[in-house]
């Protein structure tokens, strides 16, 4: 008997405290899901609540349902119920627009908080996420900045160097999983004179996140990720309380007014968080990612955590000896839930391998990546899977002509 049999995983599930959670997620049959890191699934009874918003509010209220429903604060009460989860004080966070259009407001406004200093330096690192790098080029372009992309452990020491302006991070990286010390590189930060914007995309939901306590300036994060808010669900947006009388929005828009509806000509910032919003709010979105967070009013985050380090571990081990090369830090504390694997045909390998039911997915060049989400994934998940993974590089599965060989080209 191995340490991890079947069975062994079996009675780690039967011991989870967060076991019947699993029940809450729209989950297809005979498929294994690592990648809520990507996707979360629908949450049980999404369909029928987008229903019911379309009949009972839309179709009943028609536009009066802006005020009798609230649709127009949507951002600011969805923002609420993202607080909690990364720590945040209520009235901090606001809810719209994509992560990639949240990172130009927050990058834009932390330049905005650092004048006068030559030509302003944003920090980052290499294996940041492309639209924060493709947003960070635009953003130096028009502020007269200039980017350094350093590598991911090189990024506490070019920051100690002193002339950094901003610091801008993704927290846990997308390809590798590696994650960078959130609070320590916020304070070192801080002591060289920048101002920090993390992208919490791929942490928010799987950890717990203090960006109170962190003293961080700015963050962004996706809702479609690890909080399920479904396919293009809004990001988030979370501007420190200290900072909101300062905070500058570069998309200067109606509904970042502090009176729309008075369709003045003049702009005038509104008020605390609600200066961060920038157009009509998109309802339908926001209404399924108020619901999807309804899940986690019931979590304990460091649960979630323990679990997440469970599971991770778990498949780490699993996988040893196996035809991969462990692309992820063995050690929990540097990693977030996923882990990452490097195999010379890995998009074949991925592809073999949703024919049989287990779902990750794959990041060129050669990266094949697993997301572990606690809520509804199970030991005996892993288990299975990495049985199958082993099954698929031993027989060759992979080489069949009928997965790709390639990344694609789009
Ligand atoms: C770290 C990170 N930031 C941003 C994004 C994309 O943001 P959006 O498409 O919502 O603008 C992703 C998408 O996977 C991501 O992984």
């Amino acid at each position: 008997m191995t340490p991890f049999d079947r069975d062994r995983c079996r009675a780690l599930d039967d011991a989870d405290p967060l076991a019947a959670f699993r029940d809450r997620f729209v989950l297809a049959d005979g498929v294994i899901y690592l990648d809520g890191n990507s996707l979360g699934p629908p949450p049980v009874g999404m369909a029928e609540h987008l229903a019911r918003v379309v009949t009972d509010q839309w179709g009943t209220d028609l536009v009066r349902a802006w005020n009798v429903h609230g649709w127009v604060d949507l951002p600011l009460r969805v923002g609420d119920r993202v607080a909690p989860l990364i720590g945040a004080e209520p009235g901090s966070v606001i809810v719209g627009d994509s992560t990639t259009v949240n990172l130009f407001k927050a990058l834009g406004a932390a330049l905005d908080l650092r004048p006068g200093r030559g030509t302003p330096v944003i920090l980052t690192d290499t294996g940041n996420f492309p639209t924060d790098l493709y947003v960070m080029e635009s953003v130096a372009a028009r502020w007269g900045a200039q980017v350094r992309a350093v590598a991911p452990s090189e990024v506490e020491s070019v920051l100690a160097g002193g002339d950094v302006a901003c610091l801008a991070l993704t927290h846990v990286d997308y390809r590798t999983g590696r994650r960078h010390d959130l609070a320590g590189l916020t304070a070192l930060a801080h002591r060289v004179g920048a101002v920090t914007v993390w992208d919490l995309s791929h942490s928010t939901g799987v950890m717990p996140i203090d960006v109170d306590a962190a003293d961080v300036d700015l963050a962004v994060g996706c809702g479609y990720k690890y909080l399920n808010g479904g396919p293009g669900a809004p990001a988030y947006l979370y501007v420190a309380p200290r900072l909101m009388e300062d905070f500058s929005n570069p998309i200067a828009g109606w509904f970042g007014h502090a009176r729309p509806f008075d369709f003045s000509e003049i702009f005038e910032p509104a008020p605390g968080i609600a200066r961060a919003r920038v157009g009509t709010p998109h309802v339908l979105s926001m209404v399924a990612f108020d619901a999807a967070l309804a899940v986690f009013d019931d979590v304990d985050v460091d649960q979630v955590r323990a679990k997440s380090v469970s599971l991770t571990s778990l498949f780490i081990d699993l996988v040893d000896g196996l035809d991969v090369e462990l692309v992820t830090p063995r050690d929990p504390d540097l990693r977030g839930s996923q882990v990452s694997l490097r195999h010379r045909d890995g998009l074949a390998v991925v592809q073999a391998l949703a024919a049989r039911g287990v779902v990750g997915d794959f990041r060129a060049p050669d990266v094949m990546r697993f997301g572990f989400a606690p809520l509804y994934v199970r030991h005996v998940d892993v288990f299975d899977a990495t049985q199958i993974l082993a099954d698929v590089l031993a027989s060759g599965q992979w080489r069949d002509p009928r997965f790709s060989h390639r990344p694609p080209v789009t």
